[in-house]
């Protein structure tokens, strides 16, 4: 595919943790002429360690206001591909500043999908404590809501492979399907 004219505005992937957030945006970096960030790495870089570490020492509302102010800060650019932490939109005000000058896109698959993906990975506070299907189910159930009012673009991963998915992105996006 070519490489068109730059978006002016950004992207911002959204949805549950271990839904292939990173993946995605990896593949679409080399598909589109955005420039990719990661928000957490992004976080954890500015704070000097990692996410978890964050949690540990100063807490969940600690990390989600340097969400929200990494958002901030991001929002102030264009043309880039947001790699979102998977609980940035449960604020509303994340919400309001990622819809100003971007557009959101959420990436969904099912608990079974979540938990193959995430089963082995200790780097995530919220599932360290209970790694389990129905864990995962419950929390993305509580989530739903948050995440498919804040989606502007909705795109199912379950079955689908990451050219697939990407294609379906791109095809969705305002200004870059061909
Ligand atoms: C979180 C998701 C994580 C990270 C933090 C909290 C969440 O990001 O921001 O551990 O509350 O869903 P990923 O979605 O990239 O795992």
């Amino acid at each position: 595919m070519e490489r068109q004219k730059k978006l002016d505005y950004n992207i911002m992937l959204i949805g549950f943790m271990g839904v292939g957030k990173s993946t995605i945006s990896a593949r679409l970096q080399e598909l589109l002429p955005v420039e990719t960030v990661e928000m957490d790495a992004l976080i954890a870089q500015k704070a000097g360690m990692t996410i978890a570490e964050i949690f540990d020492r100063y807490g969940e509302e600690h990390f989600r206001d340097m969400e929200t102010e990494m958002i901030k800060e991001l929002g102030n650019q264009k043309n880039l591909l947001v790699s979102c932490g998977g609980g940035a939109v449960l604020r509303d005000e994340n919400v309001r500043l990622m819809k100003e000058g971007g557009t959101i896109v959420l990436l969904t698959a099912s608990p079974e999908t979540i938990y193959e993906r995430v089963k082995d990975s200790t780097e995530r506070p919220i599932l360290n404590a209970d790694m389990s299907v129905s864990h995962i189910g419950e929390l993305m159930a509580s989530r739903r809501d948050k995440y498919e009012r804040a989606a502007d673009l909705v795109i199912s991963t379950d079955g689908k492979n990451v050219d697939e998915i990407c294609a379906e992105v791109i095809k969705k996006l305002p200004g870059t399907a061909e």
